[in-house]
This record gives C-alpha cells, sequence and structure tokens, in this order.
C-alpha cells in the first residue's frame, strides 16, 4: 500500500513524522516566505509535537510557519480539553515562533460565529489553487470510530460542506467543536495522518482498503492534487 509508513511504535512514529514534516518546511520553494499548516489535537500528535520542539536546530526558520488549526472543541484555550492548550503546551511554549503566526480557532466564543470567522481567515490567509484555500501541509488524526478532524460518521454533510469552516457536535459526549470541512483537507498540497494504537487497527484497515467509505470521514480524505501519507504504528496496524 503506497504511501503507508509502519513505525514500530509511538516514539518511533513521532520521530520520523517530526523529521518529515521539518523537511517539508526547510523544502518549501525558495519564492515561499510563509509554510502554512494546520494541526490537529487529540492524544496522538503530542509526542509529535514535543519531538519538534526538541529539533529546532533541525528547522532553519521557524517562522516561516503560519500555523493554523484543524479542528478545535468549544471550550475556552486554558480548558484542558482544548487543541490550543495542548499544541501551546507540547510545542509553542518552546519554540519561538511570532504570535502573529498563530491562528487558533476561538473555542470561547460563539460557535456559528467562530466558524464564519475562521472560515473566512482561511479564504484570506491561504494561498488557493483552483479558487479554494491550499495548505502546504495539513496533520490529521484518526478515531476508532472512523472520524477525522472534528467530522464524525453521520455528519459527512459537513465533509462536503461547501463552507472552509463548519460547527460540528461529537455524537457521543454532546462536545461542540469547530472543523475545516472536507474542501479544505482534500486541497492540500500535503496531506498527512498520524495513527497509532490496537484501539484503531480495524478502522485504520477499513479505510485503508476503501471499504464502507462513503460512511467513515477518514476515508472520504483523497486530496486532489496532493499527496495523502500515513504514519502508523505496529499497534495501528493488523491483517495489512
Ligand atoms: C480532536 C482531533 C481529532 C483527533 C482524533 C484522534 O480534536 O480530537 O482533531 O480529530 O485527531 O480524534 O484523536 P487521538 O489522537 O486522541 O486518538
Amino acid at each position: 500500500m503506497k504511501n503507508v509508513y509502519i513505525h514500530k511504535n509511538a516514539t518511533e512514529l513521532a520521530a520520523n513524522l517530526a523529521d518529515r514534516i521539518i523537511g517539508l518546511i526547510n523544502g518549501r520553494s525558495a519564492d515561499r516566505n510563509d509554510f502554512f499548516m494546520a494541526v490537529s489535537g487529540g492524544n496522538t500528535p503530542k509526542k509529535l509535537f514535543a519531538r519538534l520542539a526538541g529539533s529546532q536546530e533541525k528547522i532553519t526558520n521557524w517562522n516561516a510557519l503560519q500555523l493554523f488549526w484543524v479542528d478545535e472543541r468549544c471550550v475556552p484555550p486554558d480548558n484542558e480539553q482544548s487543541n490550543y492548550r495542548m499544541i501551546r503546551e507540547t510545542l509553542l511554549d518552546k519554540i519561538s515562533l511570532s504570535e502573529k503566526r498563530i491562528h487558533r480557532m476561538k473555542g470561547e466564543e460563539e460557535p456559528g460565529a467562530e466558524a464564519v470567522r475562521y472560515g473566512d481567515l482561511v479564504a484570506s490567509a491561504i494561498p488557493r489553487k483552483d479558487s479554494i484555500p491550499a495548505f502546504d501541509l495539513i496533520l490529521l488524526g484518526m478515531g476508532a470510530d472512523g472520524h477525522t478532524a472534528s467530522i464524525f460518521p453521520g455528519s459527512t454533510d459537513l465533509f462536503e460542506s461547501g463552507k472552509h469552516c463548519e460547527v460540528s457536535v461529537h455524537p457521543e459526549t454532546g462536545q461542540t467543536r469547530i472543523t475545516l470541512t472536507g474542501r479544505v483537507l482534500n486541497n492540500a498540497r500535503h496531506v498527512i495522518f498520524m495513527v497509532s494504537g490496537s484501539d484503531k487497527a480495524e478502522m485504520l484497515l477499513n479505510v485503508l482498503k476503501g471499504e464502507g467509505s462513503t460512511h467513515f470521514p477518514a476515508a472520504l480524505v483523497r486530496p486532489v492534487h496532493g499527496t495523502l501519507e500515513w504514519f502508523i504504528d505496529q499497534d495501528a496496524i493488523t491483517g495489512l
């Protein structure tokens, strides 16, 4: 299976993915001052962000980064559920990235208004391809239920939305979220999934094989122009 990179464990996965991301940032074309990256939250990427924070010497220019979020929980930025807080603690507090280049989704704002604001921000700040914002890199995770970003099974209408950003609701917790839509996810130059842990193995196999894809948002991520890569660990792979 192409572009599926299997690692011994979550630590090795994080190390190799950090190097991949650093290579993309350093390798951006000379005429590009900015590298537009949108990141997901959750637990899996914590090791990755810690690794990136410890790799400062490898990145020629952190301030090339324009950092955006794929999704956010509708909680204040200091809430333990906040994706912003997690990335602030694991990465941003340890690197010298200008605050002007950190574009968080404001989970504390009214969700509908914030989805509009962030969608407008993405529309204005991100270079376009085929008139749709085209991030240089979008980093995604996958839930055991096949969700990605904050688009959950049964809400694939959000994936197909004509907007850049939508409000979603977690089907189990009822937590309101803000999420980029499939329109933006599938227009990136590079999309990388980071998947770790045995609890995701069955779903990952389904998604990689393309089974039931109309139902699982993670299987709907098919970059129109860009590359799709899967960075996974042994625990997340069975039967491949
Ligand atoms: C979030 C993430 C979400 C995450 C998956 C996997 O806000 O939770 O953006 O899409 O990537 O739920 O989460 P874990 O890495 O915690 O398993």
